[in-house]
């Protein structure tokens, strides 16, 4: 963050703080940011979670992790300053060990000249270290993050050697010249007091922007630098900076607030190539995640990959944009890429839009629960709610989605589908499955993400590709993305979050609507990518109908009543939970279970299985209960729990003998140890103890509301065996990295 008002040095540490610990569910192995001192950066690091951090850095005798070693702080915490900078990090590790060394921000040098954190991953670091090894350079720690640190003082010593000291901005553009990857990054350095750089490609950054309220305290008043239109491209092309130069030299300083008594006047677009004096005293906030922006901006934006940030003396912001095609020029004329390699075509500098934001504070508190996995299964009614919302035309029994609704030509002509995704969003997909084939007549395929990058199937124009992903930043699913865009497929992106990269680089898609999940383990976001797959399928069947100049089928009727059903459905299914608490309490001294369905069923087994397994750390595996002679019987002993998902459909003959084959197999007579999710209540004539009842529904739909007491089970295991359900060990919420 940049602040232009006056702050004092601890204001500004608890606010990075606090926008950390929003983070938090992000990566929790370490933390730590760095602010202003004096000269030089006051650094504070540690291993754990931020709330060490906040103990560390408001201990009344403050000791500071710095680059250097501990230093005990001499100076009053309560200085007052005009302009502050700061960076924040919250660590979950890919390359290195948690540690303080290797927690962010990373600084360059023993003195800490430069200091970065870093999203994302170098994958040319390897490379990197050994060259600048090789010139002397001493590494400390195991980071490829460390690589952009020594590189900044690299350049920086051979620039200032050749030319004098260079501009922040034309180092940076020096350093990213030579990093291959996906980075968001943030600088700061003491050769630069008071400067912010912000970097992004391929990971994603927000950019932040908050005004000071007027004295009065009521009316809002803010103001906000004019940021004119400015033609990138005329400044690409005549551009004559030097190989480190920055494209935007040409800006132009024009202060031109707007203010307003009572009202938010904020222009709403940021063009590339502006540099504009901010005289609203704003403060410059910039996250990978939107997330911790929400308590202290209004208006935020996302930057586009090859966009620097820059946040210079006095307060001044400037927004540039390096193209590939720059990029190239900058390698060739540093001497690292071959002047006859094509030179990437030219590409228009897009404005940034700044937008309200959504997401309220509330949204992002627990409330009355104790955990968010618990909040937010139990948000699963509402969440349902908003996927529906506006797109059920109930007159008309149809579904309008306004995000693939221009691409429906295309969607039609498709003959093959490929539902890609990570984790419970690929399990979301596995769901979809067949409900689409049967729906759509497409050939229906899900497929993980990692196999899919793997694989590289032959996908080309008439294949659709979905791509699923609650965050839209998931490194893997990316990939996959990147592969069937080059292919020419047809993307589609079903994701949760506003603006992120999956959203932006699918030709279309659906917001599912979820709101902000921060649990590790996705439970609404699972329904509510379920519906929306299921909306997509509802959709595209009616279009095929009434082109065809036919009415929609039965199928589609009862799939249309169950979908708008489903918030009460999933209510009802919550209102299992005490009595799922007391199965879990009988079962959570196990160290392995196995969850069986068949059918629509054996996504959710595979699904509860994995949500147990996140949390409770009891081994557990999804099983297709069709398998089960195949080799999965071996393994039943009355040690194991079995939990059956057994809705009354087509396959519950077949799902009785998996059951009978089991217990056959078990002495615990009680059968306290085998738990049937089922919507039909002879399985309790039967004798079966553990039996959680659900909701009938459609037998499509069913799987979304057999789900939920597999949620409630994998909770309740958790808790019952001691551990953070929202901080899973070895596990991060987002996954942005191959
Ligand atoms: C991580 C999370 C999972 C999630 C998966 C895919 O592994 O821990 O809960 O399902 O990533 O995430 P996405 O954001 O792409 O849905």
């Amino acid at each position: 963050a940049a602040f232009n008002e006056p702050r004092t040095r601890d204001q500004v540490i608890k606010t990075l703080v606090d926008a950390l610990q929003l983070l938090e569910y992000r990566g929790y192995d370490s933390a730590g940011i760095a602010v202003d001192y004096k000269d030089t950066n006051l650094v504070y690091k540690t291993v754990g979670e931020v709330s060490r951090l906040r103990e560390l850095s408001q201990s009344t005798a403050p000791v500071a992790q710095r680059a250097d070693g501990e230093v005990t702080i001499d100076t009053d915490l309560n200085e007052r300053l005009q302009n502050y900078t700061g960076i924040a990090h919250t660590r979950w590790a890919t390359h290195g060990t948690p540690s303080v060394v290797n927690s962010h921000p990373v600084p360059s040098s023993p003195t800490g000249d430069f200091l970065v954190v870093h999203n994302g991953i170098i994958t040319n670091h390897e490379a990197l270290r050994a060259e600048l090894e090789a010139s002397g350079h001493v590494f400390t720690g195991d980071t490829d993050t460390e690589t952009i640190a020594k590189l900044f003082q690299h350049y920086y010593g051979q620039m200032c050697h050749r030319d004098g000291e260079p501009e922040f901005m034309s180092l940076t553009t020096a350093v990213m010249a030579r990093l291959s990857g996906q980075y968001a990054i943030l600088v700061k350095s003491s050769h630069y007091p008071d400067q912010l750089i912000a970097v992004k490609h391929k990971s994603p950054l927000v950019l932040g922007l908050s005004f000071p309220e007027d004295g009065s305290g009521k009316n809002k008043e803010y103001t906000a630098a004019s940021l004119d239109p400015f033609d990138s491209q005329s400044t690409l092309s005549s551009s004559n900076a030097t190989p480190q130069g920055a494209e935007d030299t040409a800006a132009s300083d024009t202060p031109g607030p707007q203010t307003t008594t009572g009202e938010v006047v904020l222009q709403t677009t940021a063009a590339v190539g502006t540099r504009v004096a901010c005289p609203s005293r704003a403060t410059y906030y910039f996250s990978s995640d939107v997330v911790a922006l929400t308590p202290f901006t209004t208006h935020t934006t996302y930057l586009e990959d090859g966009d620097v940030v820059a946040i210079l003396p006095g307060g001044t912001f400037s927004l540039s944009h390096v193209s590939q095609r720059r990029m190239h020029e900058l390698r060739v004329a540093m001497g690292f890429q071959d002047p006859a390699d094509p030179l990437p075509p030219a590409t228009p500098a897009p404005t940034r839009k700044f937008t309200q934001l959504a997401l309220s504070v509330d949204e992002i508190k627990k409330g009355s629960h104790r955990t968010f996995m618990e909040k937010e299964i139990f948000e699963q009614p509402g969440a349902a709610q908003s996927a529906l919302f506006s797109r059920v035309d109930s007159n008309q029994r149809r579904i309008r989605l306004g995000g693939i609704a221009e691409h429906m030509d295309e969607l039609l002509q498709c003959r093959r589908v490929f539902l890609v995704g990570c984790g419970t969003s690929y399990h979301a997909g596995m769901m979809a499955e067949t409900v689409i084939e049967r729906l759509c007549g497409y050939s229906v395929t899900s497929v993980l993400a990692s196999h899919f990058i793997d694989c590289l199937p032959h996908v080309g124009p008439g294949d659709m590709c979905v791509f699923i992903s609650q965050s839209g930043s998931t490194a893997d699913t990316i990939a996959a993305l990147e592969y069937a865009n080059k292919c020419d497929a047809l993307t589609v992106g079903i994701v949760n979050t506003v603006g992120s990269s999956i959203y932006r680089q699918t030709d279309c898609g659906v917001h599912i609507n979820a709101g902000y999940e921060a649990s590790v383990c996705s439970t609404k976001a699972y329904t509510c990518q379920c519906v929306s797959l299921l909306m997509i399928a509802l959709c595209i069947h009616f279009e095929q109908r009434l082109r065809q100049n036919q009415p929609v089928s039965d199928l589609y009727d009862e799939i249309f009543d169950g979908i708008i059903t489903l918030p009460d459905a999933l209510s009802e299914a919550l209102d299992e939970s005490k009595h799922i608490h007391e199965i879990a309490k009988k079962i959570s001294a196990a160290s392995s279970c196995l969850v069986l369905g068949r059918g629509f069923s054996y996504s959710v087994a595979r699904e509860g299985a994995l949500k147990i397994k996140e949390v409770s750390y009891i081994h557990a595996e999804g099983i297709a209960a069709g398998e089960l002679k195949h080799g999965t019987l071996a393994l039943v002993c009355d040690d194991i729990p079995l939990v059956f998902v057994a809705p009354c459909d087509r396959y519950m003959p077949k799902m009785q003998n998996a059951v009978a084959q089991c217990t056959a197999r078990r002495t615990d007579k009680a059968k306290d140890g085998v738990v049937i999710i089922t919507d039909d209540t002879a399985w309790v004539s039967a004798g079966f103890k553990s039996v959680i009842k659900t909701p009938r529904v459609h037998e499509m739909v069913q799987p979304l509301v057999s789900c939920v007491p597999l949620q409630l089970l994998a909770l309740y295991l958790c808790e019952e065996r001691g551990f953070d359900v929202d901080k899973p060990r070895n596990l991060a919420k987002s996954v942005t990295v191959e």
